[in-house]
């Protein structure tokens, strides 16, 4: 009701850029989650404990099932803030190796008729480094699972985006819970091509590989230590994020590619190029979230489900109602993200 009524409305009309409102609200969250009676005052009134809620899934347990998709605090600023609103998991980034502006502004745009947003961000983070080193501060026990999500800078040629990846993985690899492998952001040139059969192969065996070389160098956890390591073992879970995009025969092949690199779960789906369901005409570039999206990414996950029975799947992608995210466990999801629907909705569950 406040948010319906009083929030959304100041929120949306306050700032022409909704990158300003974006930046209205993180700074606004990282206040409170500096103060620990903010803190609590706010997980008071917008956590839901139940034990019918939490969830396992590739080693790792969940308070409940809802998280925060990547992109909302690509740097890191307020996890404790997203705890106390509720979400049963974070994740953090894309991040990639090199700090980077990402592209020129203004670089996002809603369709609230639509309950859509087309951005174009092009991954602006602080780089790997520097967010190990905000992590590495706050030591404190997680209430949900931190998922840190992985993309490839801008400045690194394709051919070279294993070592960027792995140099990131790296310094993050003590912190997170899981790592989310972004080659499905359609805002960095090439990015998708990582997709493909022959360079996904090559990315994800580096990454296996590496992340058990990374769990014997750190085998203490952040969370529960017993949690630490994904159901595959010997690591931390590593998860793919896919386009919703994919051809079916492109989708199969990577499906393929990812249980023979072991990868522990998959997030599907990032933004679409496809403009179907968008009633607004716009010649704006970028991904498109939001109610536009659902469908597909419905239609992907039943699909992954049917291929995979047993691949841990994190739903994302037009969730805009409870009614929805019921759809999306019933088509298979294991775990679910949201970003536009708390955007035009106000609330994580
Ligand atoms: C995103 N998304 C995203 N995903 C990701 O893996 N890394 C990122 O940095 C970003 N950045 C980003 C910025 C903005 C403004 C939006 C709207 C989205 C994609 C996001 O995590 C999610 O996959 C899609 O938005 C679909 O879910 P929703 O928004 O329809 O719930």
């Amino acid at each position: 009701m406040i948010y319906d009524h009083l929030l959304r409305p100041l929120i949306f009309s306050l700032w022409n850029d909704p990158e300003d409102a974006h930046e209205f609200v993180m700074a606004n969250l990282e206040r409170v989650t500096r103060s620990k009676l903010l803190l609590g005052a706010l997980a008071a009134v917008a956590t839901v404990k139940d034990p019918r809620l939490e969830r396992e899934a590739f080693g790792l347990k969940f308070p409940n099932p809802v998280g925060l998709a990547g992109g909302f605090d690509k740097n890191a600023r307020a996890i404790r803030g997203f705890e106390a609103l509720g979400f049963g998991f974070i994740e953090i980034g894309t991040v990639t190796w090199h700090p980077q502006p990402g592209n020129p502004r203004q670089r996002v745009f809603r369709y609230a008729k639509d309950e859509a947003i087309i951005n174009r961000f092009g991954f602006n983070n602080d780089g790997a480094q520097k967010i190990a080193e905000r992590l590495a501060a706050d030591t404190a026990p997680r209430k949900a699972p931190l998922g840190v999500s992985l993309g490839k800078s801008k400045v690194t040629p394709l051919e070279d985006a294993v070592d960027d990846y792995l140099s990131s993985l790296r310094v993050l690899y003590p912190y997170g819970d899981y790592f989310a492998v972004n080659v499905s952001s359609p805002n960095t040139p090439g990015l998708r091509e990582l997709q493909d059969k022959k360079a996904l192969d090559d990315l994800l065996a580096a990454l296996d590989d590496e992340g058990r070389v990374l769990q014997k160098k750190h085998p203490g956890g952040t969370v529960a230590p017993k949690t630490v390591v994904g159901s595959k073992g010997g690591r931390k879970p590593i998860l793919v994020k896919i386009a919703p995009d994919l051809e079916p025969q492109a989708l199969d092949e990577l499906l393929e590619v990812c249980t023979r690199r072991n990868v522990d779960g998959l997030i599907a789906t990032n933004t679409t190029l496809s403009r179907d369901g968008l009633n607004t005409l716009t010649e704006e570039a970028g991904g498109l979230s939001g109610r536009p999206l659902f469908p597909r990414s419905l239609a992907i996950i039943r699909h992954i489900r049917r291929q995979l029975p047993d691949m841990p799947i994190v739903g994302v992608g037009g969730i805009m109602s409870a009614d929805d995210a019921w759809q999306m466990l019933e088509a298979g999801a294991n775990l679910l993200q949201v970003y536009t629907g708390m955007i035009y909705e106000g609330r994580p569950n």
